[in-house]
C-alpha cells in the first residue's frame, strides 16, 4: 500500500496538496541516486567554500555545514549509508534533510539541476577510469595467455569454416587490440566528463557571485562549461561513456561466443576450467560454459541501456527536464555490467586451456599457398585460383587432402607443381612462415606483435 507523501519540504509551499502517491513513487529516484551520495557531498562542500568566498555564508555557518557534510560522508564511507526515509524524493533532498535546519543555507546559487549534473559528471569520470583499468587488466590477462601459447597452431576461420593456419597467439592477440581500443575510448570518455557544471544554477547561471573556476578546481575538474543551459542539460559525456562500454561489452560477447563454441566437443579447441562452468540439474555428465555464455548474453543489457538513454535524450528541449533523471539507471546498469564482464573475462582467460591442432601435411587450408606459388611463377592469380580449385576438387573426390594427388596429376595441373616445390608448399608450418607481412601470423611477426603489445601495456601503467 502506497503512503501519500506530504508536500515537499524543498518546493512544496506553492502547492495546495502533496503529490499523488503513484506519481511520487514513479518519480522517486533515491533508490538509484543514493549511489551518488559521496559525489553529492563532495560537490556540496565545494559549493559551501564557493559561497563563503562569495560572502554569502558566514564562516560559522559554513563551518557547521561542512562538519555536517563530513559526518554524512563518514557514514557513507563506513558502509552505513544515508538514513533514507520513504518521503525522500532524491539523494539531494535526503542530504539536505539529514543536515537539519542548517541545510537550508546550502542551496543559495545552486539548483538540483546543476547539482545532479555535477554529481553525475564526477561519477562518470571515476567510472570511466575504473573501466579503463579493468580493460587494462583484461589486456594483461590476454597478453599472458598469448605469450604462453608458443607455436601452437589451429585453423583460422572465415564464415566459421577452416580458412588458413594461424598461430593460436595471433588469434587471441586480436582481442588484445580490441580491448586496447576500448581502454583508450574509456580514457577519452573520462576526459569528456571532466567539465564542471557548477555555477549554472537552475539554467541561467547562479545569482550569487560564486566563482565556478575555483569550485571546479577544488573538485579536480579540468574545465568549466561555457554555457549554463548546456551545463544542466548536457548528457553527452554519459553517452560517450556508454558508447565505450557498449563497444567493450560487444567485444566481451564475441570473446564469450568463441569460448562457448571452441569448448564444445565438436570443436575441442578449449578446455573450460571447472571454476567458470556449471553443471546441469538433471544431466549429471554436463559441464556448461555458463560464464562465457553470460559474457555473450549480458552485452544485450548494456547495448539496450545505451540505446535507451540515447532514445530518452532524443528531442529534449533545453534546459533541464525531468526526463534527464533516467540517465542514472541506464548508466549505472551499463557501468556495472561492463565492469563485471571485463573482470570476469580477466579471471577466466588465464584458466582456459587452449589446445592447438596438428594441421596435417597437405591440408586443404594450404590451397591459397599453392595459388600464391603459381603467382610467383608469373601465373595470373585468377587462373592460379582456378587451377588450385581443380586440385581441391580432385583431392575431395579422392576422399582426402592434397596428399591424395600423385605427381602426374600435379604436373598435369601445372608444370610449376614440381615435387620439390610441393614438398615445401604442403607443409603447414612453412605456410605460417610465408605470412610474414608485419600484421601477419608468421611466428616472427607474432613475436613482434607481442613485444609491441607488451610495450604499450607497460607504458599504460
Ligand atoms: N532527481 C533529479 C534528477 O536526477 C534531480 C533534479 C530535479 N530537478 C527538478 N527540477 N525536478 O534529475
Amino acid at each position: 500500500m502506497l503512503e501519500a507523501a506530504g508536500k515537499s519540504p524543498i518546493w512544496g509551499s506553492r502547492f495546495a496538496e502533496g503529490p499523488h502517491p503513484l506519481f511520487f513513487a514513479y518519480g522517486r529516484s533515491v533508490e538509484w541516486d543514493r549511489r551518488l551520495a559521496t559525489e553529492d557531498i563532495k560537490g556540496s562542500v565545494a559549493h559551501v567554500h564557493a559561497l563563503l568566498r562569495a560572502g554569502v555564508l558566514t564562516s560559522e555557518i559554513a563551518a557547521q555545514l561542512e562538519s555536517g557534510l563530513k559526518e554524512l560522508a563518514d557514514d557513507v564511507r563506513a558502509g552505513q549509508g544515508l538514513a533514507i526515509l520513504p518521503e525522500d524524493e532524491d539523494v539531494h533532498g535526503a542530504i539536505e534533510r539529514l543536515l537539519g535546519p542548517i541545510g537550508g543555507y546550502l542551496h543559495a546559487g545552486r539548483s538540483r539541476n546543476d547539482q545532479v549534473a555535477l554529481d553525475f559528471h564526477l561519477y562518470c569520470k571515476a567510472a570511466a577510469k575504473e573501466l579503463a583499468t579493468a580493460a587494462q587488466d583484461l589486456e594483461e590477462a590476454i597478453l599472458q595467455i598469448c605469450e604462453a601459447q608458443g607455436d601452437k597452431v589451429w585453423w583460422g576461420m572465415t564464415h566459421l569454416q577452416p580458412a588458413q593456419p594461424v598461430l593460436v597467439a595471433h588469434h587471441f592477440l586480436a582481442y588484445f587490440w580490441m580491448f586496447e581500443r576500448d581502454r583508450r575510448r574509456f580514457l577519452w570518455a573520462e576526459g569528456q566528463a571532466d567539465r564542471s557544471p557548477l555555477g549554472a544554477g537552475a539554467l541561467a547561471g547562479a545569482g550569487v557571485p560564486v566563482d565556478p573556476a575555483s569550485a571546479a578546481e577544488e573538485l579536480g575538474f579540468e574545465s568549466v562549461y561555457e554555457n549554463s543551459m548546456d551545463a544542466v542539460s548536457d548528457r553527452d559525456f554519459a553517452l560517450d561513456l556508454g558508447h565505450a562500454a557498449a563497444t567493450a561489452a560487444l567485444h566481451l560477447s564475441r570473446l564469450g561466443e568463441e569460448i562457448v563454441l571452441f569448448s564444445a566437443p565438436a570443436f575441442g579447441l578449449v578446455q573450460l576450467p571447472d571454476a567458470f562452468a556449471s553443471g546441469s540439474s538433471m544431466m549429471p555428465q554436463k559441464k556448461n560454459p555458463d560464464g562465457a555464455e553470460l559474457l555473450r548474453g549480458r552485452a544485450g543489457r548494456v547495448l539496450g541501456a545505451h540505446l535507451g538513454l540515447m532514445t530518452t535524450l532524443k528531442g529534449l528541449p533545453l534546459a533541464y527536464v525531468r526526463d534527464l533523471q533516467e540517465d542514472k539507471e541506464a548508466t549505472f546498469s551499463i557501468v556495472d555490467a561492463t565492469l563485471a564482464g571485463l573482470r570476469l573475462a580477466a579471471a577466466m582467460l588465464p584458466a582456459l586451456e587452449l589446445r592447438g591442432v596438428e594441421i596435417p601435411r597437405g591440408d586443404l587450408s594450404l590451397a591459397t599457398d599453392l595459388a600464391d606459388h603459381l603467382v610467383r611463377a608469373g601465373v595470373p592469380f585468377r587462373q592460379a585460383h582456378h587451377i588450385v580449385g581443380q586440385a581441391v576438387r580432385a583431392a575431395l573426390e579422392a576422399g582426402g587432402d592434397f596428399t591424395c594427388l600423385d605427381a602426374a596429376t600435379w604436373q598435369a595441373l601445372s608444370p610449376h607443381f614440381t615435387p620439390g616445390a610441393l614438398a615445401q608448399l604442403l607443409d603447414p608450418r612453412l605456410a605460417l612462415e610465408r605470412r610474414s607481412v608485419p600484421l601477419g601470423t608468421a611466428p616472427g611477426r607474432v613475436q613482434d606483435q607481442l613485444a609491441h603489445a607488451r610495450a604499450l601495456l607497460d607504458a599504460a601503467d
